[in-house]
């Protein structure tokens, strides 16, 4: 029978998650079916047990679900435990393994794709939700000389601080603590671009040859970006291609074979033009 993988979400309609396992499964000659599915606000863990009945390999989990995911796991990889969530469900017997490929991804796509090494870079994370908790940890394993996490509410910062002291030299406040500050890497973990809102960033935070990366992505330039080009950032990236490498790591978990990400990113970079 055929392995049956799915993302579970709500919204989930407009998830690229289907058209990049698809093309993940034909070039690694897997046959699998990966389909979206939308899960009622009240009835993740009621779909989750749906789709293992019905032969459900894995799942990948979207907002609102990453946290309910976390919960609802047997078992969870370090990276999951770090982050408190899950955006990757394997279905293995009676176990419900739970990991988080986000941090990974993102990585992936500023060390390999974008071709910058962390190790001694200043890093600043815009956000203190889960997106930004998740990828904390992965980005500290890569020995940057600082992380600073910036928020609209410090004490959320500081508390995600606190958490991850452990984990390399992390620092914390609000967006006017970091005036007066440069960073060779900033990355945008908040949702404000959503709510049409900019976010108050002071003058001159961007190193010379700096990246601006935003988790976002869409057609055209995100607000955050289009803020970092006019502030002198020297490289811009959308969030298309950690997308891409977090479910590569995702096919990896479930297969045990990790795809070739570069030509399914150009594809999607051309669907999104
Ligand atoms: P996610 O899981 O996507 O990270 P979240 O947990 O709701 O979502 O977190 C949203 C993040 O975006 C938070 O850091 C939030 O800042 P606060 O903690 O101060 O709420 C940030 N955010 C959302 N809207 C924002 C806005 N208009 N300006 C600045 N930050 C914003």
């Amino acid at each position: 029978m055929t392995d049956r993988y799915c993302v579970l979400g709500n919204p989930v309609a407009h998830s690229r998650s289907p058209a990049i396992h698809a093309r993940f499964a034909a070039q690694c000659g897997q046959d699998i079916t990966y389909e979206a599915m939308l899960a009622p606000l009240d009835g993740f863990a009621e779909t989750v047990r749906r789709f293992i009945a019905g032969g459900g390999k894995g799942a990948n989990v979207t907002v609102p679900f990453k946290e309910e995911a976390f919960r609802l796991c047997t078992r969870r990889s370090t990276c999951a435990e770090r982050a408190g969530a899950v955006n990757t469900l394997a279905f293995v017997g009676d176990e419900i393994f739970g990991d988080n490929t986000d941090g990974a991804g993102l990585v992936r796509d500023i060390e390999i794709n974008l071709g910058l090494a962390l190790p001694g870079k200043r890093i600043l994370l815009l956000g203190a939700g889960g997106a930004a908790r998740g990828v904390i940890a992965p980005l500290l394993v890569g020995r940057p000389a600082g992380l600073f996490i910036a928020n609209r509410s410090a004490d959320k910062a500081e508390a995600l601080a606190r958490q991850f002291a452990d984990n390399g030299t992390v620092d914390a406040g609000n967006f006017a603590k970091i005036a007066g500050l440069q960073f060779d890497i900033v990355i945008n973990a908040t949702s404000a671009s959503l709510a049409g809102d900019s976010l108050p960033l002071p003058d001159g935070i961007f190193a010379p040859g700096s990246l601006a990366y935003d988790m976002m992505y869409g057609k055209g330039e995100t607000p955050f970006l289009a803020r970092a080009r006019a502030q002198g950032a020297g490289r811009l990236a959308d969030g298309l291609g950690m997308l891409v490498e977090q479910a590569a790591e995702a096919f990896l978990v479930w297969r045990g074979m990790r795809p070739e990400t570069t030509p399914v990113l150009a594809e999607l970079r051309l669907q999104l033009a």
